[in-house]
């Protein structure tokens, strides 16, 4: 059919010539080429359905909706520079490396079709090719959970300004460990949820995130003064890789934006700083992608008692609103035979020349076991360009894993592996992030420091979140194959 159409469009180009040669006349052959180029409602609103409309949609975080003809007509020359520069859609691991659940990209084909439709003047096409709009429904699309865990609190979010993240204690309280085999994560404000993160938080810790003592004391490390604790006042050696479940993140390691200026002295009475006690990241939210399904039989643990923490990422728009997101949750019936689980994979000795603009840090971790990773976030700060992963396994052959040439500390991307990606024993992972801490760098706060590794956006991290699961020994297995 494609090339039935190809032919077509070759028969009315030569057609459409001879037109002009027999006619002479522009306006003919302008008519002709305008009926040639690809419409709104024929190409690209199934274009924009599929790969746009779920952030670019009324109330949603993307500035403007491209669900109308009317809607997208006024952006047509920002829509085709994003295209073709592969800003929009917003995906950053480089195609070439590793298969990911949800990537977001457009096929050269569509790329193309977007390109000629701006560079024909945008036309709109005829109605009558115009498919129906995909429905954004407010029921559960993972179907009715079995726990609802919402914020304690409408959140206020000012019209403009920056806004730090804040870190929101969730209670879960469940009187017993569940796994989660789904869940939805749905922002209460979609304009201004730019990225929702979930950790846990153990009991003992909770009356503590909440204590004014603990907010006075992450402020001062805000405002540069006392560290929080004696391990961040030196960068620390690398710590050799040992493999462990269930590793903790360790104190003060999490990024949160640095306060605005204006709000230094006094951050406000809405400040919700991280706490100190936040465990173990269970991955998140990021606009367009809120639905988390683990295979059959794979499930993730909230311990008994535990509490969530939303941490939220908000921008503001103009308009000042409240934000009150929450979670649904599913649950295995039985404990899963697999039990997910996240470790870090860090190097806090990194220190950053003023004006460097490539430098690069390196970490490696080997594997003491046959482990399976499900995906990893990379996360560094402003400074961050750069992400680069590679494996050795143990008969030498090496594989890159995932490759984020343009790293955009905005996307907090988490790369899921369309097929888990399997790990032997005695398998190297190698992990390079690169920073520009030049002034090229729009987004450096200061071109001149020398940058160690700190929570705060103004210092740096190399840390890369990785969930996985530990395959059955092969004992186990060999016994169920019988
Ligand atoms: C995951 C959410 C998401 C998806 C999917 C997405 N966008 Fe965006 N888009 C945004 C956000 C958010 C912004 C605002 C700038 C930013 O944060 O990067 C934006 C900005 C833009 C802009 C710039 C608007 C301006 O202010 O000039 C254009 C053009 C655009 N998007 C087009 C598209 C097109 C076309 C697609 C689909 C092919 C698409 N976007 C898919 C979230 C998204």
């Amino acid at each position: 059919m494609r090339l039935g159409m190809k032919r077509y469009i070759a028969f009315a180009a030569v057609a459409l010539v001879a037109a002009v040669v027999w006619s002479g006349s522009t306006v003919q052959a302008e008519q002709a080429g305008a009926s040639a180029a690809p419409t709104f409602n024929k190409d690209v609103a199934p274009i924009f359905f599929a790969n746009c409309t779920s952030c670019h949609r009324p109330g949603d975080i993307a500035p403007m909706s491209l669900l109308t003809y009317k809607e997208s007509r006024p952006w047509a020359k920002s829509i085709a520079g994003k295209v073709a520069d592969g800003t929009m859609p917003p995906w950053h691991a480089d195609p070439k490396h590793g298969t990911f659940v949800g990537a977001r990209r457009l096929s050269d084909a569509d790329k193309q079709t977007i390109a000629k439709w701006v560079a024909a003047g945008a036309p709109e096409g005829k109605a009558a090719d115009l498919p129906a709009a995909p429905v954004y429904t407010d029921e559960w699309n993972i179907g009715t959970p079995d726990a609802v865990l919402s914020m304690q609190e409408d959140y206020p979010i000012p019209a403009t300004g920056e806004i730090p993240y804040q870190y929101l204690v969730v209670p879960a309280n469940f009187a017993e460990d569940r796994y989660i085999t789904d869940w939805e994560i749905r922002p209460g404000d979609r304009q201004a949820v730019h990225h929702l993160l979930l950790y846990l938080l153990a009991p003992k810790d909770v009356a503590e995130a909440q204590s004014k003592r603990q907010q006075q004391m992450m402020l001062q490390r805000m405002l540069g003064g006392a560290p929080a604790s004696a391990a961040n006042a030196a960068p620390r050696p690398v710590p050799p890789f040992e493999f462990a479940c269930c590793t903790q993140i360790p104190a003060g390691e999490e990024g949160g934006r640095p306060l605005p200026p204006d709000q230094r002295k006094d951050p406000g009475p809405n400040y919700r700083p991280r706490p100190q006690g936040m465990a173990q990241g269970m991955g998140g939210f990021s606009p367009g992608g809120s639905i988390r399904h683990f295979p059959e039989g794979m499930g993730m643990r909230i311990p008994k008692g535990y509490s969530l923490i939303f941490q939220m990422h908000y921008t503001t728009y103009g308009k000042a609103s409240t934000d009150r997101s929450k979670i649904g949750l599913k649950f295995a019936k039985t404990t899963p035979k697999t039990i997910l689980n996240t470790m870090a994979l860090i190097n806090a000795s990194l220190s950053i020349p003023p004006g460097a603009t490539n430098h690069l840090v390196e970490n490696t971790m080997t594997f003491n076991r046959d482990t399976v990773i499900y995906s990893m976030i990379p996360h560094t700060h402003v400074r961050g360009i750069g992400w680069h992963y590679e494996a050795t396994y143990p008969d030498g052959r090496t594989e890159v894993i995932l490759s984020v040439p343009k790293y955009d500390f905005n996307w907090q991307h988490e790369y899921v592996f369309e097929q888990p990606w399997k790990v032997p024993a005695g398998t190297k992972l190698l992990a390079k992030a690169w920073y520009d801490n030049s002034a090229a760098n729009k987004s450096n706060p200061d071109a001149t420091k020398q940058v160690t590794w700190g929570d705060q956006t103004w210092e740096e991290m190399m840390y890369t979140s990785i969930t996985f699961y530990l395959p059955p020994p092969p004992s186990t297995s060999a016994q169920q194959q019988q």
